[in-house]
């Protein structure tokens, strides 16, 4: 028999439970993370790509961490890239014979079997000791394009070699022309098939994760740059480049280039030149005047300007400026397989992922890098079907319910 007491004091322990359940990670949701990296150590735990950011985070040292991890002053266009896609929902539609799911798609001659690209990031080293080369190799394996930075730890001739399939280089300017210009083509008579130009980077910005840690520049001394070494020429114009820039900031030569330097790269590159870092229609009409070859939609993953709009809150603007006259791709804050379907439905053409494939890399690495794309294609394709859309030319904006402008 029990007795009062006895029940109430049941009573308050069965409280107590469901009070530190409520509180608990586990009913907050799987972005709280409900457990200890240490705890979740193997490559098929790994149920969506947050799941390998703690594995990444528990094996490379802090400063690298808070490398890849970081944005500019408050964070804000960091969170916000994540928070935007929030206020955009599917509109499925049903019975639709979906078997034939496809998402593979081309883009300048290359079919890739996913519209998920791996973004140009700096010193792979960080994250891994093979580097940008099981980045490149695990891309290959997936039949998807690695575009190599231009900070790229590893040479590009190694990275070419490392795997056969094509690749495109993202490209830095500096510290002068002719030194860009031997970049550029350096990377194109190693088989890059594409150049990709970074334009929204012309001051170095305010990192304060960097800063706490006492790091000055914005490539951090680990990433040690084959293709920035400095250039043995000293010419009237690096000097120029190199005069200490105002109000104690610090640049590139980036930070002098204007719209004539993009005709000039079209004129020497040899190959299709897309420009990364346009946030605005106006900018996407201009590069199309220009013949630019396509854009990225990019605020470089909330990294430069912070309060830049997230980049899924501006790409229908770009789209319904250029998106039938140039492929549009988007990058910043793409985490799952029902963000990038939202992006492919606006009328993006792919969608890159930065720090995702270096948190694979981080925590397992080449195979971790071939994870996270398995597992983002395999969400993108379920998406898909449970949207009655089985292929990438099925998509178009009828699908969602997106926030009036
Ligand atoms: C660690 C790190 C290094 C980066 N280095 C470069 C770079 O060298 N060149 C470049 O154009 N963008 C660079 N980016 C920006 C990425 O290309 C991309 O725009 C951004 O990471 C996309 O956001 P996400 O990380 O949220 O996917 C870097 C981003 C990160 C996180």
């Amino acid at each position: 028999m029990i007795t009062a007491n006895a029940e109430s004091s049941r009573r308050a322990a069965l409280r107590a439970l469901a009070g530190l359940f409520a509180g608990s990670p586990l009913a907050r949701g799987q972005q709280d993370l409900p457990y200890k990296a240490e705890t979740l150590t193997a490559l098929d735990d790994m149920v969506n790509v947050f799941d390998f950011e703690p594995v990444c985070k528990a094996r490379i040292p802090k400063q690298n961490y808070d490398y890849i991890a970081g944005g500019v002053d408050y964070e804000w266009s960091l969170r916000h890239n994540r928070e935007a896609f929030e206020r955009i929902t599917f509109r499925p539609r049903m019975l639709v014979d979906t078997s034939g799911l496809d998402v593979s798609t081309t883009l300048f001659g290359t079919k890739i079997e996913m519209p998920i690209l791996i973004a140009p990031t700096a010193g792979h080293n960080q994250a891994h000791p093979d580097a940008e080369l099981a980045t490149a190799r695990a891309a290959g394996r997936v039949k998807t394009i690695h575009v190599l930075s231009t900070n790229s730890s590893q040479p590009v001739e190694k990275v070419a070699e490392a795997s056969p399939f094509p690749k495109w280089f993202q490209l830095y300017p500096g510290p002068d022309l002719e030194t860009t210009r031997e970049r550029v083509e350096k990377a194109v008579g190693a088989g890059f098939k594409v150049i990709c130009l970074t334009v929204d980077a012309g001051w170095n910005s305010h990192r304060e994760r960097l800063l706490r840690n006492r790091i000055q520049a914005q490539v951090p001394p680990g990433v040690a740059s084959p293709q920035t070494a400095p250039s043995r020429r000293r010419r009237r114009e690096d000097e120029e480049a190199l005069k200490p820039p105002p109000y104690r900031l610090s640049t590139t030569l980036m930070h002098k280039l204007d719209w004539r330097f993009y005709d000039d790269l079209r004129k020497y590159a040899k190959v299709p030149v897309i420009i990364k870092g346009i946030m605005a229609a106006e900018d996407a009409a201009v590069a199309v005047q220009h013949g630019a070859d396509g854009i990225v939609v990019s605020n470089h993953g909330g990294r430069y300007l912070d309060y830049a709009s997230a980049t899924i809150e501006v790409l229908p603007d770009i789209v319904n400026e250029v998106g039938r006259k140039m492929p549009v791709l988007v990058d910043s804050g793409f985490r799952r397989g029902t963000d990038i379907l939202k992006a492919l439905a606006i009328g993006a053409s792919a969608v890159l992922v930065g720090r995702p494939p270096l948190w694979g890399l981080g925590a397992f690495g080449e195979a971790g890098v071939v994870r996270v794309l398995e597992l983002l294609q395999s969400e993108l394709a379920l998406a898909m079907g449970l949207c009655g859309k089985p292929k990438i030319s099925d998509l178009d904006r009828s699908i969602l319910r997106m926030p009036s402008a």
